[in-house]
């Protein structure tokens, strides 16, 4: 089987040949589109299952062709959307270096449990929970919300593990209507349903009313519901907007609900010291989720869920097996068992590239990148402001901007408005130059920038507002 069983040096030189690919995929990425649309190409992605192999030259050739060719894009400086990061080098090269060594992170005392377990209380220590806190690296801010909120579920309902909730009253989850998708998911799958789903409204910057957020526990109280949850949001996938956190951590002390933060798109940027005072009551959340493949830069994927009081997770996840190791004596035995955190058992080391890159960079250097981030947002913002033709919805809290296109001396009606600023986005991403999304603010329109990119330059920003304004007039006819 030597096609399997690689000797050093064939593995020595098939490492050579990814790297050239890496590195002319890198280099080239600047001359192709932000956004690599495979479209009429796509039917070269049918093939027939291959009955036998290929040399490995022609595979790496078809991979160079066909696939490196047409990437999402967010390697580019000038890709905008969504909050998809651009990943650090490094990070391939520590996923490389993981996958290598095929380590199964369920448990047991070998190096990758110990370094995600130390990635863990680094990322605690970001967020300023306390040392002791617990947590998991998973496969992203989806699962990282999911993973805390089955937990805070099993915490605020003891008995559901064995009973769901069949006869108990029902547990109610509070949320801002800006909150992220993923945590609709996680209450319907936790069978906690959307009716218990409270979406309380925003103010004009986007950060839940707390006003009516005491009404609505009050009465569901008064109903004889169970106001058990409530999510802030440390940074909004929509605007960045950050919740008070430290009203709502009070609330949920006085209520006595479990307290989570969805930090996916923020909760990393409290590595920055200017930044963090605006995550103030972050540090007193009973979980957090984080996302160290947006701004830390990780290569997809890694998410975080961290939990303030320690045996939290295993009440929620332990489920003991004969064909797993619980023997207190045998030298397999680990520091931490992750299949007791979270629904998987299999899982791989993630770890190591979120604990390459802190080694390598260290608190400064991420926090001088993250500022960057927040500095080009701010210039897009200000650029947007003093352009006649713009205006700015939503202004950067973090690196997300939100703007649209309104030309001065036209008077169009919001439809118009819409209509015309979704054709610019897809005029700029179809042309190759761009990628950024629109989004609803506020129920209108808005071209939306996300920043978590440190390639990109000022240049780059201001490269956007004027082909946006540009594609605006050509739209309309006027030039
Ligand atoms: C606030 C917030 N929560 C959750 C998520 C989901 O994270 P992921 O895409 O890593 O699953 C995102 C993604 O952008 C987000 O911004």
């Amino acid at each position: 089987m030597h096609e399997f069983d690689l000797d050093a040096e064939a593995v020595r030189q098939l490492g050579y040949r990814a790297a050239e690919l890496a590195a002319e995929h890198r280099a080239g990425l600047l001359n192709r589109p932000v956004f690599g649309k495979v479209g009429d190409a796509a039917p070269s992605f049918d093939e027939a299952l291959p009955e036998i192999g290929q040399p490995i030259e022609q595979v790496l050739a078809t991979v160079r062709e066909r696939i490196l060719s047409r990437p999402f894009g967010n390697s580019h400086p000038r890709f905008f959307a969504f909050i998809n990061a651009t990943a650090d080098p490094l990070g391939s090269v520590a996923d490389y270096l993981a996958s290598t060594m095929n380590s199964n992170c369920w448990g047991g005392d070998h190096a990758a449990i110990h370094v995600e377990r130390q990635v863990l209380r680094w990322l605690s220590a970001i967020v300023g929970l306390p040392e002791e806190s617990e947590g998991i690296l998973t496969s992203g801010g989806s699962m990282a919300n999911f993973t805390a909120l089955a937990t805070a579920r099993r915490a605020m309902a003891p008995g559901v593990r064995e009973d769901g909730f069949a006869g108990s009253e029902p547990l109610v989850v509070y949320v801002s209507d800006e909150v992220h998708n993923c945590v609709d998911k996680a209450v319907d799958l936790l069978g906690i349903g959307w009716k218990q789903l409270r979406k309380i409204a925003t103010d004009d910057r986007y950060r839940i009313r707390v006003d009516l957020l005491k009404q609505a526990i009050a009465e569901d109280r008064r109903a004889g519901r169970k106001p058990a949850i409530l999510v802030g949001n440390a940074g909004t996938v929509n605007t960045g907007a950050i919740d008070p956190l430290d009203e709502l951590a009070d609330l949920c002390a006085a209520e006595g609900l479990w307290f989570h933060a969805d930090g996916a798109y923020g909760a990393m940027a409290t590595i920055s010291p200017r930044l963090k005072p605006l995550f103030s009551g972050l540090e007193r959340a009973d979980s957090v989720a984080a996302d160290p493949h947006k701004w830390l830069y990780v290569p997809y994927e890694a998410g975080a869920t961290l939990v303030r009081e320690p045996g939290r997770m295993a009440e929620t996840f332990q489920r003991p097996a004969p064909y797993l190791v619980h023997d207190p004596d045998s030298p397999v035995r680990g520091p931490v068992s992750f299949n007791e955190r979270g629904p998987e058992l299999s899982r791989g080391f993630k770890a190591l590239k979120v604990w390459m890159g802190l080694k390598r960079h260290g608190v400064a250097g991420y926090a001088a990148a993250v500022e960057h981030d927040v500095a080009m947002a701010r210039t897009l913002a200000d650029a947007v402001t003093a352009h006649e033709d713009f205006e700015l919805l939503a202004p950067p809290v973090l690196s997300i901007v939100g703007f649209r296109y309104r030309p001065a001396g036209r008077s169009l009606d919001e439809t118009e408005l819409d209509r015309l600023n979704r054709q610019i986005v897809n005029r700029l991403v179809g042309s190759g130059a761009f990628f950024l999304a629109p989004t609803l603010l506020k129920g209108r329109t808005a071209m939306r920038v996300a920043i978590v990119n440190f390639r990109t330059r000022e240049e780059d920003v201001r490269a956007l507002v004027d082909g946006a304004a540009r594609a605006g007039r050509e739209i309309l006819g006027l030039s």
